[in-house]
């Protein structure tokens, strides 16, 4: 089965981390994110993938340069302008030639879902989509599902009010479509798969779902970033990478914290719950907590950074205290 995974979006919420660097090409661990996705998706049989391409994509190309993420091959299709997740879908699926089944899945979701039961299911049912659906606290900033109890879904409504949701099981966004799905998507402006074709798919009744209880994050605010990256460092995920090599001071305190190949803390500094991606310096004193730093990013001495997301290249004076604040890269 042939597995298109979306990573095309601006990933606005998390930047600046994003404004060089496009959201699934950001380390989990010192791993890109779509290398965990594509790793999820080799220890489910699939051997090809079309990545759907718009923002930024020569960062994939250049960091897969022998056309392999993970082992798998993988195909591009790079949009002119941004289409919307049904739109990319449309595009990569016609300039990719795909008339089977093909599954999609959001790039920055991460999760150990099983992929063959999605499958099986989507076959028993004769579905024409089906997606899987995971059950959340808060499913307000979601795709909300209610199915009946053969799965047929009933209603798909896209992030409805607090406290107003019909469910908790939410759109996990992974979907095996039929080709018959891309019919569906007009061409002529952007379309988003979540707002108009799943729910419109939904009033036809050919759109079915699955839930299922796995591991499953999205990862798309800073503070679910960091969490990815705290979830594999305890060991909450399957796999568990080599942590990157950092220089820490024996009288640093690190705890619950990934620090980046090539970055140096110094004495006395204190992280905590946070993220340093590669090459960043952390002077005498300086604290860190809850927060994520960009690569190359300088902390002088006894500043102090909390609940932040600095972006690449910054340099934070000795003595400034950053707290929930978004620094662009400069
Ligand atoms: P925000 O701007 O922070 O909302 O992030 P985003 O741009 O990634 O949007 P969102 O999280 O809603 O996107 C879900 C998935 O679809 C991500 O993997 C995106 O990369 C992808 N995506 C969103 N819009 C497009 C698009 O127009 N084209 C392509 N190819 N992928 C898209």
């Amino acid at each position: 089965m042939f597995a298109l995974v979306l990573v095309g979006g601006f990933g606005t919420r998390l930047r600046p981390l994003t404004e060089h660097t496009p959201k699934q090409m950001l380390p989990i661990c010192g791993v890109p994110m779509i290398e965990w996705v594509v790793s999820h998706l080799a220890d489910h049989g699939i051997e090809e993938i079309g990545l759907a391409l718009g923002y930024r994509p020569d960062a994939f190309l250049a960091a897969y340069p022998d056309g392999r993420i993970a082992g798998i091959p993988y195909k591009v299709a790079v949009e002119p302008e941004a289409r919307g997740t049904a739109g990319a879908i449309r595009f990569a699926a016609l300039e990719m030639e795909l008339n089977e089944p093909f599954l999609v899945l959001n790039g920055d979701v991460l999760t150990d879902l099983d992929i063959g039961a999605l499958l099986s299911f989507h076959q028993e049912r004769e579905a024409e989509a089906t997606i899987a659906l995971q059950a959340v606290a808060d499913p307000s900033r979601f795709g909300v599902v209610t199915t009946s109890d053969d799965g047929r879904v009933r209603e798909f409504i896209e992030k409805p009010p607090a406290n107003s949701s019909p469910s908790n099981t939410i759109n996990a966004g992974t979907y095996v479509l039929n080709p018959s799905v891309i019919a569906r998507i007009p061409d002529t402006r952007p379309v988003s798969i979540e707002r108009e074709t799943f729910p419109k798919m939904a009033l036809a009744e050919t759109l079915f779902a699955l839930e299922s209880d796995t591991y499953w994050l999205d990862t798309g605010t800073p503070k679910q970033f960091l969490e990815a990256n705290l979830d594999v460092l305890h060991g909450r995920r399957r796999a568990k990478p080599e942590l990157p090599v950092a220089a820490v001071d024996a009288t640093a305190q690190v705890e619950d914290s990934v620090i980046g190949t090539g970055s140096h803390i110094d004495a006395e500094a204190v992280i905590q719950r946070s993220v340093l991606f590669n090459d960043c310096r952390v002077s005498r004193g300086a604290t860190i907590i809850d927060s994520v730093l960009s690569e190359n990013v300088y902390v002088g001495e006894g500043a102090t950074i909390e609940g932040s997301v600095i972006g690449l290249g910054e340099r934070i004076e000795a003595g400034s205290q950053i707290v929930d604040q978004s620094r662009p890269a400069p």
